[in-house]
Formats: C-alpha cells, sequence, structure tokens
C-alpha cells in the first residue's frame, strides 16, 4: 500500500475519507477526538500545498437530507483545531461540490456535505463513486473506523481515481492492532466485556490462540456463569448461547479468567442513571432476584493483578453497566490497571466503541499506549476480517 508521505501531492487535489462521525448536539461538535485523530494527515497535506477535499459520513440519515446530520458544525470545529478557515460544501457530489473545489488554492482545506445523505454512497455505487473521484487527482483514506464498510468512499472510488494512499490515522491503527496480533510481547492479556456474547464470539474464539490471558466481563460472564451451572438471578443472559459458551470455556481451558464475585442489585434504572440495593457477592450467591451490573472488588484485584504484568493488553468492552456511576467501579478498575502496565513497560491498546468511552470517561486516555478511533473496525480487525477500505488501498 502506498502510504501518504509516499505521494507527491505539491499543488494537487487530494480527496480524503475521513471518520467525522462524532456526536453533534444543538449544532456543536460534543466529542472531537476523531477530528483530532485526523489533523495529522490534513496537516501533512495542507503543508505541502495540496487542495484538501474532505468526505464523511454522519449518522445513518439513510439517503436522506436530515439537517441534524449535516456536518457543519463539523467543519466549524475542524477550522478552530486547524487554525484556518474550512470552506463547506453543502453537496458532496454535483455542482454545489464541484464549484467549491474550484474555488481551492494550494493548502485550502474543504470538508463536503454527509455522503450518506445520498443512498449511493452505502450502496458503493459506481456512478457515485466516479463522482467522488472526478473531485480531485489522488485519494487518500484515513478513516479507520468506517474501514469496516465497503461503500463509495472507502471502497469503489479506489477503482476511479489515478492514485490511492492511506493516511496516518489508518497506518497507526494497523501498527498498534496488527502487531498485537502477529508479534505481542508476552505475556499477551486480552480483556472482553460488554452486554452480549452475540457480538464477541468471533473475537473471543480468534484471540484464544493467540493470548495467554483472556478476562471475560460485563453483562456477557454471566452467560458463562450460568452454562457453568451457577444461579445468576436475574442477569443478562442469551439462552440460545449457553451451548457456546460452554464451548468457548473449553477451548479457552487455562486462558479464560472469568469475574469470581459481583456487584448486585435488584433494580437497573437507566433513565435516572441509578441501581437498587447493593451487595457483592461471590459467583455462587447471586440471588434469584438480583442481577449482577458490575464485578466486584475479588475481581477487580485479580484482573488488575494479571493486566499489570502483561507486556500486551487489548481491551474491548465495559466489566458492567459504566454509564452509571454506582456500577462502573469494575470497568475504571480496568482503565486503571492498563495505566499501570503501560507504565511498566507493556503496550496497551483500547479497542473502540464502549471502552474507549469508558477510558476517556475516567480521564485516561492518553495514559495508555492506543486507544482506537474504530469501534466496528477494530472489532472486526481483531477478529482477523479482511477490513475492505484498507484492502482497497492495496
Ligand atoms: C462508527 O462510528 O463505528 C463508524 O463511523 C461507522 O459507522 P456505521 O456503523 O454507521 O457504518
Amino acid at each position: 500500500k502506498l502510504f501518504i508521505e509516499e505521494i507527491d501531492c505539491k499543488g494537487k487535489t487530494v480527496i480524503v475519507r475521513v471518520d467525522f462521525n462524532v456526536p453533534v448536539k444543538d449544532g456543536a461538535v460534543e466529542n472531537d477526538k476523531r477530528l483530532r485523530a485526523a489533523l495529522p494527515t490534513i496537516t501533512r497535506l495542507v503543508d505541502e500545498g495540496a487542495k484538501v477535499v474532505l468526505m464523511s459520513h454522519l449518522g445513518r440519515p439513510k439517503g436522506q437530507r436530515v439537517e441534524a446530520m449535516s456536518l457543519k458544525p463539523v467543519a466549524t470545529r475542524l477550522a478552530e483545531l486547524l487554525g484556518k478557515p474550512v470552506a463547506f460544501a453543502d453537496d458532496c457530489v454535483g455542482p454545489a461540490a464541484t464549484d467549491a473545489v474550484a474555488n481551492l488554492k494550494p493548502g485550502d482545506v474543504l470538508l463536503l456535505e454527509n455522503l450518506r445523505f445520498h443512498k449511493a454512497e452505502t450502496d458503493n455505487d459506481e456512478g457515485f463513486a466516479k463522482e467522488l473521484a472526478a473531485l480531485a487527482d489522488l485519494y487518500v483514506n484515513d478513516a479507520f473506523g468506517t474501514a469496516h464498510r465497503a461503500h463509495a468512499s472507502t471502497e469503489g472510488i479506489t477503482r476511479h481515481i489515478d492514485s490511492c494512499a492511506c493516511g496516518y490515522l489508518i497506518k497507526k491503527e494497523l501498527d498498534f492492532l496488527g502487531s498485537a496480533l502477529t508479534e505481542p510481547k508476552r505475556p499477551f492479556t486480552a480483556i472482553i466485556g460488554g452486554a452480549k456474547i452475540s457480538g464477541k464470539i468471533d473475537v473471543i474464539k480468534a484471540l484464544l490462540p493467540k493470548v495467554d490471558t483472556l478476562i471475560i466481563g460485563g453483562g456477557m460472564a454471566c452467560t458463562f456463569l450460568k452454562a457453568m451451572g451457577k444461579e445468576i438471578g436475574n442477569s443478562l443472559c442469551e439462552e440460545e448461547k449457553l451451548p457456546l459458551a460452554k464451548e468457548l470455556l473449553e477451548l479457552g481451558k487455562g486462558k479464560i479468567l472469568l469475574p469470581t464475585d459481583y456487584l448486585a442489585t435488584d433494580r437497573l434504572d437507566f433513565e435516572n442513571r441509578a441501581i437498587g440495593s447493593q451487595a457483592f457477592v461471590g459467583e455462587d450467591a447471586i440471588a434469584k432476584d438480583q442481577m449482577a451490573v458490575d464485578i466486584g472488588p475479588k475481581s477487580t484485584q485479580l484482573f488488575a493483578d494479571r493486566i499489570e504484568v502483561s507486556k500486551t493488553v487489548v481491551w474491548n468492552g465495559p466489566m458492567g453497566v459504566f454509564e452509571i456511576d454506582a456500577s462502573a467501579k469494575g470497568t475504571f478498575a480496568v482503565a486503571d490497571a492498563l495505566v499501570k502496565a503501560t507504565e511498566n513497560g507493556g503496550t496497551t491498546i483500547v479497542g473502540g466503541g464502549d471502552s474507549a468511552a469508558a477510558i476517556e470517561k475516567a480521564g485516561l486516555a492518553d495514559k495508555v499506549s492506543h486507544v482506537s478511533t474504530g469501534g466496528g473496525a477494530s472489532l472486526e480487525f481483531l477478529e482477523g476480517k479482511k477490513l475492505p477500505g484498507v484492502e482497497a488501498l492495496s
């Protein structure tokens, strides 16, 4: 694959796929992590004297123009981060886009309106991909978060433009995630959490042969507990996945580490961010009218001891209902353990999505080696799947 540093872009128009799918509320960007992550690529192109055309999706507008999903507020925030104006085109194709591109001078930056206002984007429509390609001389993909989608702006476009390169963010993500999988320093510990097993089966299966320890926490731990014949009360359980949980326990004998105690409650009130009665109970003592909402202090210690001495750590998924303060301690303790592992010389990687949100909430995101900007993309990469957006660059 060609890397951004290998392309000569002086005076050229470069169209860059970024992932600016960020939370926007009342016309303002709420979290600009993905914008900041794209700055090295944008700055490099600006400094090289390219005319920079940025394109992204935001949300899932399903081919409709939805004002709440406009990228306009993103252009405003990006201009603040870059310290220079960012032009905005009201559409990503057609006269609005071509006119805006024609007005660019070397070093200028333009952001096109949400690609998914056109259904042709997610359909990976050839005509639409050609229209995007026709806006520029060169294509750079730096949208790691969208690399698992074969869409017109991530895959189709590469067939219609002379030169394609990968940006700094994609390279950094692939370097971290890739070397963890292919040449991990040992011991290698993976921590998988989250509510359901169903979304994580493939990643557990793919990681088991590679890791020394696989820690399982979060709601999905209860399905494993039940598969071991234990009482889990009203805890989350995927009944239909019990045989699979048994199979994974067998497969992961000697490697899988499950919680030994839990924070149990009789009530989970998402709306008011509260839980009912609170008690730490052993893995054998979840009462019929209780549910597990977090791991307990013994498990926290058990997991932390293992994580802190690991030389490679990959974390995907929270340990409990971390959105509620009362049941967030286990997840934050894992975040702390990752920081200690980093201080001890380990490489620590947080897969995107909920665990990235958790480590940010804990204020520790810059104290680990890498926090991925991809939720689904990093999960698919860890599952060993090929990412169409990356493959298309080769
Ligand atoms: C994400 O936030 O995971 C990416 O931007 C991809 O979005 P999508 O799941 O709507 O394709």
